[in-house]
């Protein structure tokens, strides 16, 4: 035991220290002591926990949930150029290259071909195995030090294992969002009504961009390496190198292969043209690399990119075809968004006839006129895009297409909010195909999930004037129902008992069809946890709204707005009297005792022997309140593992009693 104290109170300086210098470091841009001190201490500190890990406490740096807000971030210069590679699609010109290469070198040259990763590269340096700046390409030079988010993604170590590494090096490696990850955010932003990200390396991008660390760590993004830069450099060949920075604890992916002749480079592409699209994440081609360092030496750079590389990419999915119209297409939120109308053609496989062109930027950009022949290209996306104009084939006469000034469907002015790109509707009340698309939402599945009721009846509804608001769904009678095209009695019979057993769904559910902009369907149960009944949440002021957990402004902001205006209040109200549910089922949870009253907590990290959620619950039920935010206010921080640096050195200078998962539960216990 007493040999235990002492490392005890080092980790503890440590961490406290450690924490501060963070804290002064990220937000206030202060750096109180060199970088190299600091690292030092930071991997003392990563020593200690690892020799004794019951002692590592749950607010260490060493842990990676984020929660650094960097404002700007600082430029940084590359100590090794960053380039980019020779691109080519065709095996003629790998020849030419493999000639060229063995008319510099020799014949005896060995190649490494890998994937050629869709996503964005970065520069990861370490010193004495420590993680210490993660940097952005920019223009090749210079990047962004995005070390704060670099650090969340758990594909690049923090500290290299092992012990043979040179005391400064950097790792180059292409970032990404996997697709599962892509297609789940797009999900959830299609929820709540914000525009969708184009592909996973606009959102990785846009990701790494972020200035709140904890948006980052949250996205789950990837890194697989795939260079080794130090001087001088212990390795002999980039094969080796890849080897010994997966020892190290970076990912390479196994995908990579040595080859030492052009036709088994010709080989491998051939061989991954197919298998490439099974792997999780995006790659658009093959990178072929001289592995020998003196050969790439020897064979040196052109002004934009080494002699020794080049990259081949596969043909992209594209077509050339005519753009014969755009539509405007006015979503459940008033968004109106471009669609191209395509002469049909044949694309990967299927015909096309659509494409999307995302926003009005984007006509203007691609200098888009009707009748041009376009480009349309499948890339990680699902729905093909327009990707460029082939202006010699412009006919003379072509127009420039004019973003329409009016709603195309019910003729009001359009409106657009400073920072986005899209232009809205503002008639929610009156034009159709937001009407439209607000029932269906209200309808599908995971909101009250009505069956027998698709668009097609909807727009009947619509039509004949039965159905304006979701409410108007509830008083339909048979009789309006047989009425219609293709309803049947079964049908009409369906429908009705569908209508009548929505009415038991929870609350939570209810919120989320109302259809409040930014309130998905996580959202709304954070909401209905934390507001028992819809008064509770209507009268919630700003304050109240963003003191629940993952409620943030932006979404406080649109409840507010929803509720101050009177038809939603009116539908709600109606919504209320057909038997709907807006009381919440469990969150008044019987008192268990109220040693708790009158406190307020923030919980933070992960915890041992109970949920966050638990944790959570057993606050309420002993009369506390959960909040998400410290302030001078609070009256205790719960803190678990893996916590932001950030929340604990808040709670520190404001003195908020931090109590540990176990010190909670002996609270309620006692
Ligand atoms: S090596 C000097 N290897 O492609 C060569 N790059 O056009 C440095 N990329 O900026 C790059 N996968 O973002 C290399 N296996 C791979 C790659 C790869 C993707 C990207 C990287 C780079 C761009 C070069």
């Amino acid at each position: 035991m007493a040999a235990e104290k002492e490392p005890l109170l080092e980790i503890q300086e440590l961490t406290q220290r450690l924490n501060y210098l963070n804290y002064q470091y990220y937000q206030n841009s202060i750096s109180e002591v060199p970088d190299y001190e600091f690292d030092m201490m930071l991997k003392r500190l990563q020593e200690l926990e690892e020799q004794h890990p019951e002692l590592a406490l749950p607010n260490s740096p060493t842990t990676r949930v984020g929660g650094t807000i960097t404002k700007n971030f600082k430029t940084v210069l590359h100590k090794y150029p960053m380039l980019s590679l020779g691109n080519t699609y065709s095996e003629e010109d790998l020849r030419e290259f493999d000639k060229r290469v063995r008319k510099a070198v020799g014949d005896d040259v060995e190649y490494v071909c890998e994937q050629k990763f869709d996503g964005v590269a970065i520069s990861l340096t370490y010193e004495n195995g420590i993680f210490v700046q993660g940097a952005t390409r920019g223009d090749g030079t210079r990047g962004d030090d995005i070390t704060a988010n670099v650090r969340t993604i758990r594909d690049i170590p923090l500290q290299v294992h092992g012990e043979n590494f040179p005391e400064l090096f950097e790792v180059r490696g292409e970032v990404f969002m996997p697709f599962s990850v892509f297609e789940q955010l797009n999900q959830d932003r299609e929820e709540t009504g914000e525009q969708l990200l184009a592909n996973p390396r606009n959102a990785a991008s846009g990701t790494l961009k972020q200035q709140d660390s904890s948006i980052v760590a949250s996205r789950k993004l990837g890194c697989f390496s795939y260079g080794f830069h130090c001087s001088p450099n212990p390795f002999t060949t980039h094969s080796e190198s890849l080897q010994a920075i997966q020892k190290w604890g970076f990912k390479v992916s196994d995908t990579w292969r040595k080859c030492t002749s052009i036709e088994t480079v010709l080989e491998y592409i051939q061989e991954w043209e197919q298998k490439r699209l099974e792997l999780p994440i995006a790659t658009d081609g093959v990178v072929i690399k001289v592995s020998s360092y003196a050969l790439q030496e020897e064979l040196g750079f052109t002004a934009k990119s080494p002699r020794w590389a080049i990259a081949y990419k596969y043909p992209a999915m594209s077509a050339a075809t005519k753009l014969q119209g755009i539509q405007y297409q006015v979503g459940r939120t008033g968004a109106v968004t471009p669609v191209a109308l395509l002469e049909p053609v044949l694309l990967a496989g299927t015909v096309v006839k659509r494409a999307s062109v995302h926003n009005a930027n984007e006509i203007h950009r691609l200098d888009l006129r009707l009748g041009d022949v376009v480009f349309v290209e499948k890339g990680g996306e699902i729905i093909p895009k327009i990707t460029g104009v082939d202006t010699s084939k412009r006919p003379d006469d072509s127009q420039p297409i004019e973003y329409p000034t009016h709603c195309p469907a019910c003729g009001t002015p359009l409106i657009r909010t400073e920072g986005e790109a899209n232009f809205y509707c503002p008639n929610d009340e009156g034009c159709a195909p937001q009407i439209k698309a607000k029932l269906e939402h209200f309808i599908s599945r995971k909101a009250m999930n009505i069956d027998g009721l698709g668009p097609e009846t909807v727009e009947q509804l619509y039509q004949l004037g039965l159905v304006r608001h979701a409410a108007d769904l509830y008083s339909l009678t048979y009789e309006q129902l047989i009425s219609l095209e293709r309803m049947g009695e079964k049908s009409a019979n369906n429908l009705l008992s569908s209508l009548q057993k929505s009415k038991e769904a929870p609350f939570d559910r209810v919120l989320f069809a109302l259809g409040i902009r930014f309130v998905g369907s996580t959202v709304a149960k954070k909401l209905t946890e934390h507001f028992p009944d819809l008064e509770a949440l209507r009268g919630a002021t700003l304050e109240e709204l963003v003191a629940v957990n993952e409620i943030g402004e932006r979404i406080a902001t649109s409840i507010i707005a929803y509720f101050s205006q009177p038809e939603n209040v009116q539908m709600v109200e109606k919504l209320k009297e057909a038997g709907l549910q807006f009381k919440a089922e469990n969150t008044a949870p019987a008192l268990e005792s109220d040693k708790l009253t009158g406190k307020t907590f923030v919980i933070s990290g992960v915890f041992e022997s109970v949920s966050r959620e638990e944790l959570q619950q057993l606050i309420i039920t002993h009369g506390g309140k959960v909040v998400s935010s410290i302030s001078a206010k609070l009256s205790y921080l719960v803190a678990g593992d893996k916590m932001g640096p950030a929340k604990l050195e808040k709670a520190n200078k404001l003195r908020i009693t931090i109590l540990s998962e176990g010190q909670f539960l002996e609270m309620i216990q006692a």
